[in-house]
Formats: C-alpha cells, structure tokens, sequence
C-alpha cells in the first residue's frame, strides 16, 4: 500500500525501540526498574476500555469473537481470554503485545491501526481478562508499554 509510510503505524515507533532493546541487551542485563508495574496495578481506565471493546467489536470480533473464544475466521482465530491468551505474552512488557497487534492485525489489514486505537483495544482485552482499572489511561507509546510487564495473577 503506497500510503504505508505516511501513516503513523506502530511499525515505525517499533523500528526505534528494538534499536533501543539490542543497545540495552548490549551494555548489561538490566534489572528491572523500581517503577515498572504489572498489568495488576491499574495501568488502564474503564472509558478506555469501554472505547476499546467499541474498536475490537468493529475490527477484530469476526474473527476472535465478541466473546474474545476465537474461531470465527475460515483460518481459525486463537482465543484472546483465559491463560492461553495470557501465558503466551507472560513476563514481557505489554509492548510486545501493543507491537504485535498492530503489526500484524487485523489480520486482512495488518499495520493500519492508529496507535491509539491499539492501545485501547489492548485495555479492552485486560479488562476481559479480569485486569483492574486504575486513573490512568495507558499510554500509546513504547517507553511507558516498556515499563508495564505481563504476569500471573499476583496471588497466584
Ligand atoms: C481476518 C481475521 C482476523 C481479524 C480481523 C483479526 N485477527 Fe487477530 N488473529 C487472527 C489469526 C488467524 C491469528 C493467528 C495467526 C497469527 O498470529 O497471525 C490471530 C492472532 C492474533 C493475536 C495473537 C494471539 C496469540 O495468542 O497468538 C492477537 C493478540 C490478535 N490476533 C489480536 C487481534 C486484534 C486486537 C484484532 C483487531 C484489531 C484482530 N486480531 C483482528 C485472525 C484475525
């Protein structure tokens, strides 16, 4: 699509972090940052993900469901509830997942979704997930996604 470049897909705030990431991996294994949070603390708020379930009924519904079980796409959609969904991103930042989805969805149209709209769709999907709200919305940049890890329940 010749209209790729212009758009200000996640692709191209991606470009710059993995750059980040590899000078990081490079200097030292770095320790976990005193402020990083886990998806457990509230990092998203109710009007986004009331915004983000409106986007995901839109886009990503005819395939992964409404109910998020999956498999309604002739190529069989995964499920995005439960541990199959969580344990595949568990102990990474929630910007895997921010990169994932909007390089590669949807799935017909991957890299065309606006960075905002990923990122509540995101909400959507932790609060589907039984992740709490908090004050604050979360963010549609990498460096604060970097900061927020994926993980079990912490009374697990
Ligand atoms: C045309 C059908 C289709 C649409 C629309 C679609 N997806 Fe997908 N999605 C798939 C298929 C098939 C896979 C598995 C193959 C893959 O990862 O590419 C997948 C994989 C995923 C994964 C990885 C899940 C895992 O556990 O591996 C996520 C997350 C995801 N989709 C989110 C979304 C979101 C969010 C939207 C809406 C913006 C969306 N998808 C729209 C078909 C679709």
């Amino acid at each position: 699509m010749s209209t790729r470049d212009a758009k200000p897909a996640v692709r191209s705030l991606a470009r710059g972090v993995v750059a980040t990431v590899l000078t990081m991996v490079a200097l030292a294994p770095v320790p976990v940052a005193a402020q990083t949070r886990t998806v457990w603390d509230g990092v998203y708020t109710e009007a986004q993900a009331r915004r983000g379930q409106e986007q995901y009924k839109d886009m990503c519904g005819y395939c992964h469901r409404d109910d998020l079980q999956g498999g309604g796409s002739e190529i069989g959609a995964p499920a995005l509830l439960g541990s199959i969904f969580t344990a595949k991103w568990e102990d990474g930042p929630l910007a895997d997942l921010f990169v994932t989805i909007g390089t590669t969805m949807p799935q017909q149209n991957p890299d065309s979704l606006m960075p905002q709209v990923v990122i509540d769709i995101i909400s959507f999907l932790l609060s589907a997930n039984g992740m709490p709200s908090g004050p604050t919305e979360l963010p549609p940049t990498l460096d604060a996604l970097e900061q927020i890890l994926v993980t079990a329940p912490p009374d697990q």
